[in-house]
């Protein structure tokens, strides 16, 4: 029986990762295919040692394909990743249009490898928000330990997140400014050069943003439902890797000793913490890398019981694709796939 494995939105940033990590890790696919926008149909991408030509997605006929990695955005996801599901492959979609659909698994393989099972319902499964996906890795042995109550983060979100656009909305004004000239923003709210903006997706009707929305419900879906999650979202003038600073209150008392422990012996987490040597980890560090990296874990002396930590992540790795080809992994490791 072959294995054909389809990597949808392929020549967007999410997508060339999950083909980079697909190859990386040997992903036993007997075939790979490469799907866009017909705009990108009949260009060449590569995959491995390989050359893949782009088909387009419209025309894509998904009977035979095993498993499909989706990241062409929302509502083109909403149309087929069903589409897809229904000739018999399954979804593993990494944009937010059916994350917190009922029925949907929204999956982080160190946290609830147990929900992928529930795949065949749909024939799809969520990926999680990239914010979300490293702050639940993190805090998930933590949970374990003294069981989380509440949960305050603010997070330094890279360009990236936004798609290849806003990738280059940020080399280009932070250029004009060299030039002395001004860029009109397209992708951002307002200018991202040497700026700060604490506006992620679409405002809602209580002034929370959408991105921040995305933090509460899916932390309740993925960890616990009984944590509360007060998020700030905030986009930052890095080019890749989200950082996090959180605040932590757990039921049960913790000390940082115990924290730093669990944290350096869990899946998918590297502990880099030492002030004393200058040791914590920045984005430049962690692009390019699989874990999720922890540093700066100290006592929050505000609370009886709580921690503060300081969180970063390759959002296009962990935070996307790394995530999703994980999931790929164990349907094909426990669900015969
Ligand atoms: N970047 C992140 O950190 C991150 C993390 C988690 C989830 N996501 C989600 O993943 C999705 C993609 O993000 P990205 O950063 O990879 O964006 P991107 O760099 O802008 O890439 C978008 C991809 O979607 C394809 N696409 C657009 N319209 C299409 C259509 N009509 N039919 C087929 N394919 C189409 C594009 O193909 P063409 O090149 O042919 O236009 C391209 O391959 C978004 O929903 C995003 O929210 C992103």
């Amino acid at each position: 029986m072959t294995r054909k494995i389809a990597v949808v939105g392929a020549t967007g940033n999410v997508g060339q990762e999950m083909l980079n990590i697909l190859a990386e890790r040997k992903f036993p696919a007997d075939e790979v295919v490469a799907l866009a926008s017909r705009n990108s149909a009949g260009k060449k991408i590569s995959f491995g040692n390989k050359t893949l030509i782009v088909q387009a997605l419209e025309d894509f006929d998904f009977t035979g394909t095993k498993i499909a990695l989706f990241s062409p955005g929302g509502e083109i996801s909403a149309i087929h990743a069903p589409r897809a599901a229904k000739a018999g492959c399954v979804v593993i979609d990494n944009t937010s249009h059916f994350r917190m659909e009922k029925d949907i698994p929204l999956i982080v393989p160190e946290v609830n490898p147990q929900a992928i099972a529930e795949y065949k319902k749909r024939f799809i499964i969520a990926n999680p928000n990239c914010s979300t996906i490293q702050m639940v890795v993190a805090l998930k042995p933590l949970h374990d330990l003294a069981k989380i109550k509440r949960i305050v983060v603010s997070t330094y979100q890279a360009v990236s997140g936004g798609g290849k656009e806003a990738m280059d909305e940020l080399y280009e004004s932070t250029k004009k400014i060299y030039e002395n000239q001004n860029l009109t923003p397209k992708k951002f709210s307002r200018r991202i050069a040497f700026n700060v903006i604490p506006q992620i997706d679409i405002f809602m009707e209580d002034g929370v943003t959408k991105e921040e929305w995305k933090m509460k419900v899916e932390t309740k879906k993925i960890l616990d439902p009984n944590i509360e999650v007060e998020a700030t979202c905030v986009r930052v003038p890095v080019f890749n890797a989200h950082s996090e600073a959180i605040n932590v209150e757990f039921e049960n008392p913790i000390s940082v000793e115990e924290a730093k422990r669990v944290l350096s012996k869990s899946d998918g987490i590297l502990l880099i913490d030492n002030p004393a040597e200058m040791q914590f980890v920045t984005p430049i560090e962690a692009s390019a890398k699989d874990p999720v990296f922890v540093s700066r874990v100290r006592k929050d002396t505000s609370i009886k019981n709580g921690l503060s930590l300081w969180v970063v992540a390759d959002n296009l790795k962990k935070g996307a694709a790394l995530n999703a080809v994980q999931i790929a992994e164990i349907l094909v490791k426990d669900h015969g796939l």
